[in-house]
C-alpha cells in the first residue's frame, strides 16, 4: 500500500472538525451512510451512462450494483454518479458533438465531489473516450467496466441457410438490399427485430467494441473484459471485480498518469489495427493521448497500420461477431498473437503488467482470431493519406474498402450539405457511374458541426440496382465503425475553416492511391488559388448554446477534435472547502 487512511482525498470534504465537515457528514448520514463509511473507507464514484434512450447500456443500473458490491467487500464505499448517456443512434445531430461534453462532465464530477476512485461505467461509441478523457484528465485512480456486446443474433429465411447477423454492419447490407429491389419492404419491417437481440454494444467491431479493446489495451480496465457479452453471468462477475479492484488502485494510487506513457498508447494503435478497429478510434486514440500528454499523431497510426495486420475475423473486415472473439479467447489472445509488437512491461489496473495479463492467453479458434501468416486483411486496418487535398490527412479503412478501388481515379461529384447529397442518391437522372468518385464536404468537426457518421454516402440508387456496391467516397465527416466501403474520411482541414476540400468542383479529377499514401486533387495550383480567393466560410446558425462554445474551441480531426482548453496535463487546483 502506497497510501493511507489519512491520505484520502475524501477527507478533506469529511475529516476536520469545523462546521463545514460537521454539515458534509451530516448530509451523509441524511443519506443513510454511517459515520465510519465516510470516514474509514475510500469513496468510489460509480460513474454510470445508464439512461432510457441508451439501449446498449440498458443493463448498467443493474451493472452498478455489482459493482457496488465489489466496492463494498473491499472494503470502499460506492457512490453512483450518473452522467451523459450518449446512446448512439438517437442522439442527433451525432454524439461526437457531445464526446468533449461529457468528457467534461466526468473530470468535474470526479474534481468536484468527495471521491478517491472511480469506476466508469460505459461502451457505446462516444461514451468509453469520452469517460476515459474525463478520468484522465483528472487523474484519479479509475477502472473502465465495459457495458459489454449484445448477443449474436441469427435470421432465417425459408430456403436459405440460417445467417449470424449483428447490428449496424447488416443493416446497412439489408438497406442496401432494399434499395436493389432484393428484399421487399415486408422483409425489411420484419428486419427491424433482429439483429439487436439484447442490451449491449453493438457487436461488430464497430467503434464501440474497437473503443472498449483501446481502452483495455491501454491498461485501464481488466484483461478480457471487454469482449464478453453484456448479458453473459461473466459480465456480473466482471463488473463486481471492477469494483473490488477501484479499491485497491486507491490505496496503491495507480492513476492514470502512473500507467500511461506513449508506449500504452503505441500498444493500443496496435492493438486496434489487429482489430481491423473503426476509423473513429484516430481521432479518439489522439484526443486520449493528449489529455494524457503523449505525443500521437497520424503518422504514428499508418506505421502501425502497415506493420501489424488485421487478424480479428469481425465484421466488417471479416464475418465474425464480438460472441464468437469472446469465446475465441478474446482481446489478451489477440494481444499475445502479436506480442513482438507490444511494450510488454506497461503497468495496467490489475497491478501487473500488460505482459503478464496476456502471458499463456492463447487464441481457441483460429479462424476467428487468425494466425500472423494468415491475416484477415493484408491491406492493413487503416490508412493515413496526404495530398494537396488533405494536407493535415485524411484515413481510409483499407480493410473495409474493395481492393479494385485502392488505386483509382474519378471525376468528382460535390455535395455541400447531407440533404443535397440524399436527395441527389434517389434520382435516376443523377450523372453519375462507378468510375465517380462521391465527395460532401461541411461535415466535419466545425462545419456540420461534430462531425458526423455522413461519411459512408449512399450508393445512388440507380448504380444499386445494377449491382454496384462499393465507390471511392471523400468527405471531411466520419464513418460508423459498423460501415464499409471505399471511404476517404477525416479529411483535415476541413471545409467549413477553409481545407481545399472546400475548393473541389464537379468534373475535376481526384486521384486516390492507397498504397502510395496519396489523395490528390488533379487541378493547378494557379487554378486552385483563383477558387480560393473566391470562396467564403459557409453561414453558421449557432450564435449561443453547447454549440456555439463547441464550434469555437473544437481542434481538427488529426489532432483529435477535443477543445482547445482540455488538452494537456497543465494541472487544476482542487477546490476550496469551505
Ligand atoms: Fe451503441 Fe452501437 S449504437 S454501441
Amino acid at each position: 500500500m502506497t497510501k493511507t487512511l489519512a491520505e484520502l482525498r475524501s477527507r478533506r470534504w469529511f475529516a476536520a472538525s469545523d462546521m463545514r465537515a460537521f454539515a458534509h457528514r451530516q448530509r451523509a448520514q441524511q443519506m443513510g451512510l454511517r459515520r465510519e463509511d465516510v470516514l474509514e473507507r475510500p469513496i468510489i464514484a460509480v460513474i454510470n451512462t445508464w439512461s432510457d434512450l441508451s439501449p446498449c447500456h440498458a443493463h448498467l443500473r443493474e451493472r452498478a450494483e455489482a459493482v457496488k458490491k465489489g466496492v463494498l467487500m473491499a472494503g470502499g464505499y460506492p457512490l453512483e454518479l450518473p452522467a451523459m448517456s450518449l446512446g448512439e443512434v438517437m442522439v442527433k445531430p451525432t454524439t461526437m458533438l457531445y464526446r468533449n461534453f461529457l468528457a467534461m462532465e466526468v473530470e468535474e464530477l470526479l474534481r468536484s465531489l468527495p471521491v478517491d476512485g472511480a469506476v466508469l461505467l460505459a461502451g457505446c461509441d462516444k461514451t468509453t473516450p469520452g469517460t476515459v478523457m474525463g478520468a484522465i484528465s483528472m487523474d484519479l485512480p479509475a477502472i473502465f467496466c465495459p457495458a459489454g456486446p449484445m448477443l449474436n443474433d441469427r435470421y432465417l429465411r425459408r430456403g436459405e441457410p440460417a445467417r449470424t447477423v449483428g447490428a449496424g454492419t447488416h443493416t446497412r447490407m439489408f438497406w442496401d438490399e432494399l434499395q436493389a429491389g432484393r428484399i421487399d419492404p415486408a422483409e425489411w419491417i420484419d428486419l427491424e427485430r433482429h439483429m439487436t437481440r439484447s442490451p449491449g454494444t453493438c457487436n461488430t467491431m464497430g467503434t464501440a467494441s474497437t473503443m472498449t479493446s483501446i481502452v483495455e489495451a491501454l491498461g485501464l480496465a481488466l484483461p478480457g473484459s471487454t469482449a464478453i457479452p453484456a448479458m453473459d453471468a461473466g459480465h456480473v462477475r466482471m463488473a463486481t471485480t471492477c469494483g473490488e479492484r477501484a479499491v485497491g488502485l486507491v490505496w496503491q494510487d495507480l492513476r492514470p498518469s502512473r500507467l500511461l506513457d506513449r508506449g500504452s498508447f503505441l500498444n493500443a494503435a496496435a492493438t486496434m489495427m489487429a482489430l481491423g478497429g473503426s476509423t473513429n478510434a484516430a481521432i479518439h486514440l489522439i484526443a486520449m493521448a493528449r489529455r494524457a500528454g503523449v505525443a500521437l499523431s497520424l503518422d504514428d497510426l499508418d506505421r502501425l497500420g502497415r506493420e501489424v495486420p488485421v487478424l480479428a475475423n469481425l465484421f466488417p473486415a471479416g464475418d465474425r461477431l464480438m460472441e464468437d472473439f469472446h469465446f475465441a479467447g478474446g482481446l489478451p489472445a489477440l494481444m499475445n498473437r502479436i506480442r513482438d509488437r507490444l511494450v510488454l512491461d506497461r503497468p495496467t489496473v490489475t497491478g501487473r503488467t500488460l505482459g503478464d495479463n496476456i502471458a499463456s492467453r492463447e487464441a481457441l479458434d483460429d479462424e476467428v482470431i487468425r494466425p500472423l501468416d494468415r491475416p484477415v486483411s493484408a491491406n492493413g486496418a487503416l490508412a493515413v493519406l496526404r495530398g494537396n487535398l488533405a494536407p493535415e490527412g485524411a484515413v481510409i479503412k483499407a480493410s473495409a474498402a474493395s481492393p479494385q478501388l485502392l488505386r483509382h481515379r474519378g471525376r468528382a461529384l460535390v455535395f455541400d450539405s447531407q440533404p443535397q447529397m440524399q436527395a441527389a442518391m434517389n434520382d435516376d437522372s443523377l450523372d453519375v457511374d462507378e468510375t465517380t468518385v462521391l465527395v460532401l464536404r461541411n461535415a466535419g468537426p466545425v462545419g456540420a458541426p461534430g462531425m458526423p457518421e455522413w461519411g459512408n454516402l449512399p450508393i445512388p440508387r440507380k448504380l444499386l440496382k445494377r449491382g454496384v456496391r462499393d465507390m471511392v467516397r471523400i468527405s471531411d465527416a466520419r464513418m460508423s465503425g459498423t460501415h464499409y466501403g471505399s471511404c476517404v474520411l477525416h479529411v483535415s482541414p476541413e471545409s467549413a475553416v477553409g481545407g481545399p476540400l472546400a475548393l473541389v468542383q464537379t468534373g475535376d479529377w481526384i486521384e486516390l492511391d492507397v498504397p502510395a499514401r496519396r489523395l490528390q486533387l488533379m487541378v493547378d495550383d494557379a487554378q486552385l488559388a483563383r477558387r480560393r480567393a473566391a470562396w467564403t466560410p459557409p453561414q453558421q446558425p449557432y450564435v449561443r448554446g453547447f454549440t456555439r462554445l463547441y464550434q469555437q474551441h473544437v481542434t481538427q480531426a488529426h489532432e483529435g477534435c477535443d477543445f482547445d482548453f482540455l488538452q494537456g496535463t497543465a494541472p487544476t487546483p482542487e477546490p476550496a472547502i469551505y
